[in-house]
């Protein structure tokens, strides 16, 4: 794929943080949207407002994806919409911040449906269509922590641990056959996040990324057919660092640095 213009591309999660900033800069590039979360008055309000602004046809479905089945009813009504999706980005996604024990098991079981379930099953329905076109793709959202083990953020380290595996190992069925399966793992990131992976902890924002940065990372990289692609300088480097380092030290470093963040 050369460009985004005139492609149609469904993002989830578009309702705020990363997912916006996604719709708004494609709309910008030219790109038609079909807009997917939870937030049905946010995203007709984003819709209409990226119609008017960008002259681009703007979709909203209304969906939970962490409920069996919402990933399969969103696809169907693409299909009855007759719309063909060039690029796919499962960017919807949450994490929980505290001790393993902290959260109820519903609040893991939720995550791991949303963070895993709902992103396969998108990958397997949409997926199809790319092969027969030879082109387009999908952008999986992973994380930083997509690389170490995070204590205080295990379920979520171990879910985007998955969607990283995952995504390469797409991309190495999949890359020579016209479409490009690729993992963004954006560092921390300016967005509701850390408000939903626990309110009561305050991190500091210096370090933070704008979720325009880390759009304006992915969109070329994909166009570029990167396996995956870190935003950030310093997020890049803590990628590298650990390569070098025992597993147990890794795990003793970065849960230091948890625990400092967490308050544990
Ligand atoms: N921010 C960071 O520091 C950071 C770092 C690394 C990776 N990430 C990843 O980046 C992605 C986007 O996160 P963000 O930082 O932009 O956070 P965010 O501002 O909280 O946005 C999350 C988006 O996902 C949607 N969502 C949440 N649960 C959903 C569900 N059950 N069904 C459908 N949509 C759902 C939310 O919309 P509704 O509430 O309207 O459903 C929202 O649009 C996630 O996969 C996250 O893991 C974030």
């Amino acid at each position: 794929m050369k460009s985004y213009k005139g492609k149609t591309v469904l993002v989830t999660g578009a309702s705020s943080g990363i997912g916006k900033a996604f719709a708004e800069t494609l709309a910008e590039k030219g790109a038609n949207l079909i807009l997917v979360a939870r937030s049905g008055d946010k995203l007709k309000e984003q819709a209409s407002e990226l119609e008017k602004k960008y002259s681009v046809q703007v979709g909203v479905i209304v969906s939970d994806l962490s409920e069996p089945g919402s990933a399969k009813k969103v696809f169907q009504q693409t299909q009855t919409a007759g719309l063909s999706v060039d690029v796919l980005i499962n960017n919807a996604g949450f994490g929980k911040w505290g001790d393993f024990l902290e959260f109820d098991l519903e609040a893991y079981t939720s995550m791991l449906s949303l963070n895993i379930n709902s992103l396969v099953e998108l990958c397997h329905l949409y997926l199809p269509e790319m092969l027969k076109k030879k082109d387009g793709g999908i952008i999986n959202v992973g994380s930083t922590a997509s690389f170490v083990p995070v204590p205080y953020a295990a379920v979520y380290s171990a879910s985007k641990a998955f969607v990283l595996y995952f995504s390469e190992a797409l991309y190495g069925e999949y890359n020579d056959k016209g479409v490009t399966v690729m993992t963004l793992c954006p560092g921390g990131t300016e967005s509701n996040f850390a408000n939903v992976a626990n309110s009561e902890i305050k991190v500091p924002k210096e370090a933070y990324e704008s979720t325009q940065d880390v759009v304006n990372t992915a969109l070329p990289a994909f166009l570029n057919n990167e396996s995956y692609v870190i935003s950030g300088f310093k997020n890049y480097m803590s990628e590298i660092l650990p390569r070098f380092l025992p597993r147990k030290m890794v795990i003793q470093l970065v849960g230091n640095m948890w625990k400092k963040v967490t308050g544990k």
